[in-house]
Order: C-alpha cells, then structure tokens, then sequence
C-alpha cells in the first residue's frame, strides 16, 4: 500500500478496531477496506494504470505543497462551507463518480448517498451504479449529480439523460477521458478471461467470508441496473451489461457531443476529463457550467500530469467563467485547502469515501467524510484562516 502519511513501525500501529468513528486518518479506512475486501475488489479499487507513475505522483503532488502561515489571528470559528452550484454545501466537495460500488458493500451508491446527504455534500452517481438512478437520487436530503458515459450513439445516452432528469438529478457531470479504457493490466491479472475470475481470486473470496456473507445476505445479484433497457431480455446478466459495455465505448466522442448535450440538459452541465487550459476555454464556449481537472484517478493515462499542476493555468484561463473542480490524490483536509489555495472551487473525492463504504457502508462514508473535514478545519485554523474562501496561492510555498 502506497503510504506517504505514517510511519508505521513496531510502536505505531494501524488502526484495526471495529469502532469505525475511532479510525483517524483515511489510511485508517484504506487499511481496514484491504483487509476486508477479497483481492480482486480491492486492486479494482485502490489500482492504476501501466506502471502506476500517475497513481503515485498524484498523492506526491500534494506532499510537495508548504504552507506558510499567519499567526495571531482570531481563528475560533472556522467556516468550511461554500455555495456550489447557487445552493450551500457543508463542504468544498462532492462524492466522485465511481462504478461498481454494489461490490464494495452492498447496495453500495444507497450507502454512499446516505453519507452525502448526512455530510451535506453532493454525490454523483456513474451510469455503471448497481443502484438504480430513482432509487439513488430519492436518498431523503441528497443533492443528486448523475454522471454519463456517452455509450453508442446519442440515440442511446440521451436516454439515460432523460432518466436521469426524471429522477430529479440536479447535474450532469459527462465524462471525457475513458474513450478506450486505461490498461489496468494488475486488475486484469486478476481475470483469466475478460469475464472470469482467475482461480486464485476465487479461492482469495473464501478467506474474506465476511465480505462475502454480507454480499450473499443482500440477496440483490449486483449488476449494471441502469443499462438493462438496452439489452434484450434474458440476456442481462452482469457479464452480457459488460459485454456490451464493451461493444459500445464511444471513441468517436467529441466536442459536437457536449454541444449536443447541451441543448438537452437544462440543469447545471459539468465536463470531467480536462487537463488543459485549451480545453477548458472550449468547454467555457461550449456553454458548460463546470469542468472537473482530473486524469481519472490515474486509472487512464499513466504518465499524465496531474490536476494539481495544471489547475494554476486553468484557473487563469477561464477567470470566473467556470467552477473548478479537482480530483486525484485527495486523501487529506490539508489535500481540500491545497486545491482551493490553486485555484479550484472545490474537489471531488473518489478513494477517499470509497475506503470508508468498502469499511463500514453508510457509517464509514460519514467517517470519510468527518475526518476531511475535521482536517481541513485545523488546516484552516493552524494557518491563521477562518474560511475556505480566504486560501489563496499566497498561503503556500512549494518545495522541490
Ligand atoms: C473504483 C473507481 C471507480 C471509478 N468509476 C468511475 C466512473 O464510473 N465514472 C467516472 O467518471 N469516474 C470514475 N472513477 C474516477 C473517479 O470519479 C475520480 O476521478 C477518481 O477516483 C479520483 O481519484 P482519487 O480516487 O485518487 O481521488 C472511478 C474511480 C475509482 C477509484
């Protein structure tokens, strides 16, 4: 496990107790979620692509960051939250779009949800969720966000945009950098075939029976539900979904989809996959509301710049005109107050919830998300700031 934060040795152990609200640091959730997970699942989660270079300089980035602090500031009552999207969110964040939670814990976008609406924040749900869009977007106090892969033709995903402004969602977050997918060759170790488990990792689900009692419990075969309309009945098992998955990425995506988007979508439109100020200028144009500066968690490209180096120009480029938001690497409050000091309006967070989901379900999300911000409020305080709005370049040095 990659590990920046702690130095653990024979003194200091990981946190391994079964009272989640003890766990302190998100490496806490991460260490209990790879324990509790068989193999397969944890590497789809935790891995990258290629030699893992942008995995890990995701979270270098980050590490390179200083703060130089005021001092002798009232500091008493810091103020994390922020207006995103003309309505009020606790905290400067969102919940990351991510497929196949149904395996990490069961009914796992349910439990996700629930953590965001207790938060306060935003989640957005990928169109490869377990859960389907009503069931997820009628979460009692969520601020809904559905998040499109442009699967086939228009024909094809303008239908599930329109499911999804049935069932209320308040943004469409369109993601751009999956036109073929990343070659995760370590997760694909893992598969003898493209739809079978290898015989090692069937072996690994027994020597995590408690994953798998509470996956058999639910009783619910996860599967991609949203996208059964578009196969024939009797053919919609989990493996015939991914199947055609398969047969209809859309490499032909383009910037004529987001204009096509557009004229369908009246709520707020967001484009996740941008790494360049070029690109954010056309999406600006194009009459978006908000990009996401992300390379996808280093799942994608390896090798690729990471979000945090490239948000500084970004910011620049499009002013005012956009919100920015950031993922990739976000593990720490201090992660949240790096990211809106450059530039962005707030961030996304990906592992970090999903290692609290794979722990505990609903309770572990809301302990993801109570340690970032308990973070970032002692960030704020212990560099002499009351409020996010006040991080500025001007707070930081980086280092070499
Ligand atoms: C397990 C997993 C599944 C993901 N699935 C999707 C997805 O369905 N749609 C999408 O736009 N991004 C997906 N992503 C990327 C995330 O939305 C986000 O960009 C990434 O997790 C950010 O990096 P971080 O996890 O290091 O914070 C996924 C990421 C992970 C870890």
């Amino acid at each position: 496990m990659h590990n920046r934060y702690l130095e653990i040795n024979r003194r200091r152990k990981r946190f391994s107790g079964t009272d989640i609200r003890q766990a302190t640091t998100l490496s806490d959730l991460q260490h209990l979620a790879q324990k509790q997970l068989p193999n397969f699942v944890y590497e789809y989660i935790a891995g990258g692509a290629d030699d893992e270079i942008t995995l890990r300089h995701n979270l270098d980035v980050f590490s390179k960051q200083r703060f130089s602090p005021y001092t002798l500031r009232d500091v008493s009552h810091p103020d994390t939250r922020i207006t995103l999207f003309g309505k009020q969110a606790e905290l400067p964040l969102a919940i990351a779009p991510t497929g196949l939670a149904g395996l990490f814990w069961p009914d796992g976008d349910m439990r996700l949800a629930e953590g965001a609406a207790l938060a306060g924040v935003p989640m957005t749900q990928s169109t490869v969720s377990m859960s389907s869009i009503a069931d997820v977007a009628a979460v009692p106090g969520l601020r809904h966000w559905f998040q499109l892969y442009c699967y086939g033709t228009p024909d094809i995903y303008s239908r599930l945009i329109a499911r999804a402004q049935e069932c209320g969602s308040e943004t469409l977050v369109v993601t751009t950098d999956l036109p073929v997918t990343g070659n995760r060759s370590w997760d694909r170790k893992n598969y003898s075939s493209p739809k079978n488990l290898s015989l090692r990792s069937k072996l690994d689900m027994l020597l995590h029976p408690t994953w798998g009692l509470r996956m058999l419990r639910n009783r619910k075969r996860p599967n991609f539900v949203n996208l059964l309309e578009f196969l024939e009945p009797g053919k919609q098992t989990l493996q015939d979904v991914a199947h055609w998955i398969n047969q209809h990425k859309n490499p032909g995506l383009s910037w004529k989809d987001i204009e096509y988007i557009r004229t369908l979508w009246p709520g707020k439109l967001v484009v996740k996959g941008i790494l360049r100020p070029e690109d954010a200028l056309i999406a600006r144009d194009k009459g978006v509301d908000g990009i996401v500066v992300t390379n996808h968690g280093g799942r994608q490209l390896d090798q690729v710049v990471s979000p945090l180096e490239v948000l500084p120009a970004i910011r620049q480029a499009v002013q005012q005109d956009l919100t920015i938001f950031i993922d990739s690497g976000i593990r720490r409050g201090s992660d949240i107050a790096i990211a809106l000091a450059l530039g962005a309006d707030a961030v996304l967070s990906g592992r970090a919830t999903l290692y609290g989901l794979s722990a505990a379900g609903t309770a572990g999300v809301t302990q993801a998300l109570s340690i970032l911000r308990r973070e970032l409020e002692t960030t704020l305080a212990l560099n002499g700031l009351n409020n996010v709005s006040e991080l500025s370049p001007d707070i930081l040095v980086p280092v070499r």
